[in-house]
């Protein structure tokens, strides 16, 4: 069955040692979480590993927000999923959509990076999701079908077992204007139909889709009672502990 998970994008948000500090609040705050609601923090490259020092031994994962696309060499200023494994983070964001926007990032990396991650043993967050112009053109259904099948294609029914899938419709990214629950849905269910294509019903009842897109502790709970919402990616609200963990009581 797949995992209810709750994880936050800090974003480039936080020193170090302020990072550690929230870290340490998620870490005390945890307890409170049920068992079978996963929390991970995905954190700015600098902090993984003071970061891991606090989370280690608890029952908060500890994610990457990106990777290179190169294996290791003369990539000036890359970081390399064994760079990642040695830090001790176990999950890595791929395909933020400001990584897309302002990144340069295409399906083509995202296959590169996603191969490398798995290799290496981390469990890859795949992101994908479409602008304000392609929903207000009604596009998308089709847009978040591309960015699935083109990563995707690229991999297995096992590889599977180590992507995770986030849903964030880049219009209620940081504006305030979350999906409507039935509209997250539709799309979830859409993107649940299209790994049962890929890969059979099996992969895609186990596959955890996750929503991200203004989630706060206020309507994560309408969000996480849909069928094909299972759990949330969160920026803003991430960077404290109270709604973190106020939104991973929502289930
Ligand atoms: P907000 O929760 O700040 O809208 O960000 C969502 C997001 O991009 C998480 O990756």
């Amino acid at each position: 069955m797949r995992k209810h998970i709750v994880a936050g994008n800090w974003k480039m948000n936080t020193t170090v040692p302020e990072g550690v500090e929230l870290a340490k609040a998620v870490v005390a705050k945890s307890a409170e979480v049920p068992a079978d609601v996963k929390l991970i923090i995905a954190t700015p490259f600098t902090h993984l590993y003071p970061v891991n020092e606090v989370v280690k031994g608890s029952a908060v994962g500890l994610s990457a927000e990106n990777c290179a696309d190169k294996e290791k060499g003369a990539y000036t200023g890359e970081v390399s999923v064994s760079m990642l494994t040695s830090t001790g983070c176990e999950y890595t964001i791929l395909g933020h959509s400001e990584r897309r926007q302002y990144y340069g990032e295409t399906d083509e990396k995202l296959v590169e990076k996603t191969r490398l991650a798995i290799a290496a043993g981390l469990q890859v967050i795949l992101c994908v999701g479409e602008n304000l112009d392609e929903r207000e053109a009604g596009k998308h259904f089709e847009v978040v079908g591309a960015q699935t099948r083109n990563v995707l294609g690229n991999f297995t029914a096992e590889d599977m077992a180590k992507i995770i899938i986030a849903y964030e419709p880049v219009w209620a990214i940081g504006t305030g204007k979350t999906a409507t629950a039935d509209q997250a849905e539709e799309i979830h269910a859409y993107i649940r139909g299209i790994l049962k294509d890929m890969f059979g019903a099996q992969v895609a009842d186990d596959t955890t889709i996750l929503y991200g897109g203004s989630c706060k502790p206020s309507n994560a709970g309408e969000l996480f009672a849909k069928p094909d919402i299972d759990g949330g990616l969160i920026g803003g609200a991430a960077l404290k502990a109270e709604d973190f963990i106020g939104i991973a009581l929502s289930f």
